[in-house]
């Protein structure tokens, strides 16, 4: 046997054993969608080192695009001042080369999993304004400038807004000022030129926070910076938003000037543990109460045909509205990993995303490709 064959043998034992990933080997998402938007997905470092060899088969037959589930956050890339580490991430921008994805940067200026030394001095006291902009400066331009040319969209500031239209008291917020927006986006596009440029948030259909954030963006691009998109997260509920609300969000964003792009969906099939706990901030955390968690045998068939019908009204509304969306992305590969297992409530079994426990495809993918096919 020619040394070809035998290789393409044992590709072929090698998939057999390991299953299919999905039942839509001969078309995929990424294939259905490619003229409507890029279709992306969250990789954890396992999924970056291919440790898992059904999630890799299943991200680069379904996905066209990639951001980093947290290897890219601040607190991991520059733990100590000055001192950077770019091991993960430089594998996780390899990957997307390799498969033609496209590779977004999440995320430069965020309150959330920054380092503690980040805001304080060596007496611990909040650094100065000055301090804190050299900062970001530095952390930016490092950061931004490393992957030049090869991550083609960064989330520069995430979750700066609150859902009343207010200001988050964050660190960034009460030393440097509002302008640490303007600020972060200016030092991204001085790193990259090129580089498209977004603000990233949840819960952006809310009305306080849908009039900051447009009226954030239209004050930027008057100033002459480089803005690009808004990211809505989308950390939804089987219950919110409306598609009417999301609607109207999507077109304000558009009405903004800039591309909306869906940048972290999921949608947890658990109860809510409390009245109102519909945020994505990763500290609003609630201790595990057995009552919360009542499906670790399995979706009942019922809650599983409303969360695909669900999904499957959401992609609705993302297709309709393709003209103005750029990208839409999975946060996480399958249902195990997904972070809602463990957020808002640790220890929970959760059923948030379009592929289950076992790499199939929900039966929400094949309305999404047959959609896709027909619009
Ligand atoms: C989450 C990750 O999925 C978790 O693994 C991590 O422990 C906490 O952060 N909004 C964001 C994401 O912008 O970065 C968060 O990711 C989820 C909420």
């Amino acid at each position: 046997m020619k040394k070809m064959e035998l290789l393409s043998v044992l590709c072929l034992v090698a998939l057999t054993a390991c299953g299919t990933p999905d039942d839509n080997r001969d078309t995929s998402l990424k294939e259905a969608l490619k003229s409507k938007f890029w279709i992306g997905t969250a990789l954890n470092v396992g999924h970056i080192f291919q440790r898992d060899p059904r999630a890799d088969l299943l991200i680069k037959h379904q996905f066209s695009a990639i951001v980093a589930e947290n290897c890219m956050k601040s607190m991991y890339l520059q733990p100590h001042p000055g001192e950077f580490f770019f091991d993960e991430a430089d594998r996780f921008v390899e990957y997307g080369e390799k498969n033609n994805m496209w590779i977004t940067g999440h995320t430069l200026i965020w309150h959330s999993q920054a380092p503690a030394w980040f805001f304080v001095d060596e007496t611990g006291a909040d650094v100065s304004r000055e301090v804190l902009i050299e900062r970001m400066r530095s952390h930016i331009h490092t950061v931004v400038g490393r992957y030049k040319g090869r991550i083609k969209g960064w989330d520069v500031v995430n979750e700066a807004i609150m859902e009343d239209g207010s200001w988050r008291k964050s660190k960034f917020y009460e030393i440097i000022g509002e302008d640490f927006i303007p600020l972060a986006f200016r030092f991204a596009h001085e790193a990259d030129p090129e580089a498209e440029l977004y603000y990233n948030d949840y819960n952006e259909w809310h009305a306080g926070k849908r009039a900051t954030v447009t009226r954030l963006v239209r004050d930027m691009k008057a100033a002459g910076l480089r803005v690009d998109g808004v990211g809505m997260q989308g950390h939804i509920g089987m219950d919110y938003p409306s598609i009417e609300e999301y609607q109207a969000a999507i077109d304000d964003y558009a009405a903004a000037g800039v591309k909306v792009m869906v940048t972290e969906l999921d949608m947890s099939a658990l109860p809510r543990p409390q009245q109102g706990m519909d945020g994505a901030n990763i500290t609003d955390t609630v201790a595990f109460r057995a009552a919360m968690n009542p499906y670790t045998a399995g979706l009942p068939q019922d809650v599983s045909d409303r969360w695909n019908k669900r999904m499957g009204e959401v992609f609705k509304l993302f297709l309709d509205n393709s003209d103005k969306i750029s990208r839409v992305t999975l946060w996480g590969v399958t249902d195990g990993g997904s972070w809602l297992n463990n957020f808002p409530m640790p220890g929970r079994t959760d059923y948030a995303l379009p592929f289950d426990r076992n790499y199939e495809a929900k039966p929400v993918v094949n309305d999404i490709i047959k959609m896709a096919k027909t619009k």
